[in-house]
């Protein structure tokens, strides 16, 4: 087991990615906190965990707001011994429309849900695991957040947004044994695809645009996040990995 004695909270954790990586982290023996606005979901994950003899506890939170941040994270020291990973994987898409005729609050609502919660973990969580003594950051970026897609202005700019956070946190925090990284997922099996996949004439096209020609699933997501979270990265930090069926190159 990767992760014996670790403490990891998972935003987003009620759901896709973010569930898969909780129930990966459980079973390698970390405790988890899972993290999510929504309290089905998160309590559903939960349950799993718990049926498979996995440690976890749900947090409802919104990830925008910075007093639920603190909140998630003093609910975790004090439940756990200390703070080793945090995994800023929450997340929102917006409807498909040119830049011009985006509503300014779907523009603020993608900014504060994708990139001001990722500065929030991390403005928060660094103290914790620097008196852990060290740990790991994994930031959920995207495919769109390396490449430009039309109709996308804001989850185009929320995702670059949290490459280059990811490398700023790797370059201040790397003396305090923090690896900070980012993932960067292609088109994966979750219900933030929905609206594409309800789309007759362009799935056919989206869900084949990449090398492997297929979608991905969340655990092949949760393979790459548990990499980066475990020791077997100790010399991995400001990488932005692609996992992505070979979509960036495509
Ligand atoms: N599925 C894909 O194709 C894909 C591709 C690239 C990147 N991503 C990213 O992966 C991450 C996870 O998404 P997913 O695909 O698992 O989708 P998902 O919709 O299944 O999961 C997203 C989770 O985030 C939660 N969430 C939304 N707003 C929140 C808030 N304000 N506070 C707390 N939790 C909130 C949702 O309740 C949900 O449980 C997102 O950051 C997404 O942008 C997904």
């Amino acid at each position: 087991m990767r992760l014996v004695d670790k403490v990891a909270i998972v935003t987003g954790g009620g759901s896709g990615i973010g569930r898969a990586a909780a129930i990966r982290f459980a079973k390698e023996g970390a405790k988890v906190t899972i993290a999510d606005i929504d309290s089905t979901g998160g309590e559903e994950t939960l349950g799993l965990i718990r049926e498979s003899g996995g440690k976890a506890i749900f947090v409802q939170t919104d990830v925008r707001d910075s007093y639920q941040i603190k909140k998630l994270i003093d609910n975790t020291t004090s439940t756990y011994e200390g703070l080793h990973i945090l995994v800023n994987n929450a997340g929102i898409g917006h409807s498909e429309v040119k830049s011009i005729d985006l509503p300014e609050e779907d523009w603020d609502r993608v900014i504060d849900i994708n990139l001001k919660s990722v500065f929030l973990g991390i403005k928060y969580a660094v103290p914790e695991l620097i008196k852990s003594g060290g740990g790991a950051i994994i930031n959920t970026s995207s495919l769109l957040g390396l490449k430009g897609k039309s109709y996308q202005a804001a989850y185009n700019a929320s995702k670059a947004g949290v490459v280059l956070l990811t490398q700023n946190a790797a370059l201040e925090y790397g003396k305090n044994n923090i690896r900070v990284n980012a993932i960067a997922p292609g088109v994966i099996d979750t219900k933030i695809i929905e609206s594409w996949r309800q789309n007759e004439r362009k799935w056919p096209i989206i869900s084949r645009a990449n090398a492997l020609r297929r979608i991905g699933t969340p655990d092949e997501v949760a393979n790459a996040i548990l990499f980066l979270a475990s020791d077997e990265a100790s010399f991995i930090t400001g990488a932005t990995l692609s996992v992505d069926g070979g979509g960036l190159t495509f």
